[in-house]
């Protein structure tokens, strides 16, 4: 049958590692998608670069925001991050011209979630943004289908890979905190700005989409609590160990008599705790349900393969017509629903 024509914007990492997973897997995407995946048009800076998949029979823009236009385009995938600029007026673009968008830009959806959600459900148009929280872990489909039938009480986890591994290596090898820095950056996981990661921002963004999942409506992303691993010592991660804790940076977020409390600071947690053994890059995703108890998924958090795993779910997801509201039955009318207050302790 038709093939879906999908246009990707931004070959980063990302963007070569959803065009290698599409030609690699074509057969096992085409069966499950119900038709084949391909990719018809790209934006990116620099036609020259070698990337090491064949572009040639690709249509490209130099200007992103046209992807949302290209006549061929079924499915606009957005690949170039940030809260706003080329990656928002992209999508905003993509939206009004009724395609369905697929994103991993858990700061355009933590900042601007509520109000492309709104314009994509408007246009009953899928949103879909597996890759935009853990990489890899299908934390979106698991708290969206998993768990629909459950009333959740809390959802948090590890959330940073690039912390966890700085945080991993301080106790393995009892070494400062700016030693490991520039080691976890080499890794590739980094955000553009590293200060999202090691200040808790990136973490925030992606607690910020988990709660309005988890709990049916949008978020202030404004009002989350957020502190970040500066200023945990060696010495700190040595005693917490003498007392058998072990320092993660976490994202939580829950309910309260007040409303919803979103934080993300580092926390001390028994080391038996499964949670504490998430060590390295690895991310996790835990997850309370009044009927379910509590599910806890870890799996790589960044990265090309992991990232472009969740992506790639998403297409398969829009190719077949399975199409959730953009946070979850429990949101209702989004355009109605309030912005629950959360408080900052
Ligand atoms: N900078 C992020 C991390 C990448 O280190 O986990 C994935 O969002």
């Amino acid at each position: 049958s038709k093939p879906l024509s999908i246009a990707v914007a931004g070959l980063g990492t990302v963007g070569v590692g959803l065009l290698k997973l599409l030609a690699a897997n074509a057969d096992i995407v085409a069966a499950r998608a119900g038709r084949p995946i391909v990719v018809g048009a790209v934006s990116a800076r620099d036609r020259g670069r070698d990337r090491g998949v064949p572009l040639e029979a690709v249509r490209w823009y130099d200007d992103p925001v046209a992807l949302a236009t290209d006549p061929g385009t079924e499915v606009v995938v957005e690949l170039i991050g940030g809260s706003d600029g080329p990656a928002r007026a992209l999508v905003e673009a993509a939206i009004a011209a009724g395609k369905p968008v697929v994103t991993a830009n858990k700061a355009l959806l933590a900042v601007h979630g509520a109000a492309i959600a709104e314009q994509a459900e408007t246009r009953g148009l899928p949103l879909a943004f597996e890759a935009a929280v853990a990489g890899g872990i299908p934390a979106i489909k698991a708290l969206r289908e998993g768990l629909a039938a459950n009333n959740i009480l809390r959802v948090a986890g590890i959330l940073n890979g690039t912390c966890n591994y700085i945080l991993t290596v301080m106790r393995e090898q009892k070494r400062e905190f700016a030693e490991v820095l520039a080691e976890a950056q080499a890794l590739g996981y980094a955000e553009a700005d590293p200060s999202f990661d090691i200040d808790g921002v990136d973490a925030a963004h992606k607690l910020a989409i988990l709660a309005a999942l988890a709990f049916g409506r949008p978020v202030d992303f404004g009002a989350v609590h957020v502190e970040g691993i500066r200023e945990v010592t060696a010495l700190d991660i040595a005693l917490a160990g003498e007392l058998g804790y072990r320092i993660k940076l976490l994202g939580i977020a829950s309910r309260t008599a007040a409303g919803i409390s979103a934080r993300v600071h580092p926390c001390m947690v028994p080391a038996a705790a499964p949670i504490a053994r998430v060590d390295g890059v690895f991310n996790a995703v835990v997850a309370e349900g009044d009927f379910v108890g509590r599910v806890m998924l870890e799996g790589r958090g960044a990265g090309a393969g992991p990232t472009a795993s969740a992506v790639a779910a998403d297409l398969i997801d829009i190719a077949r017509d399975r199409h959730t509201p953009v946070w979850g039955a429990a949101g209702g009318a989004l355009g109605t629903a309030p912005s629950v207050p959360m408080d900052r302790h």
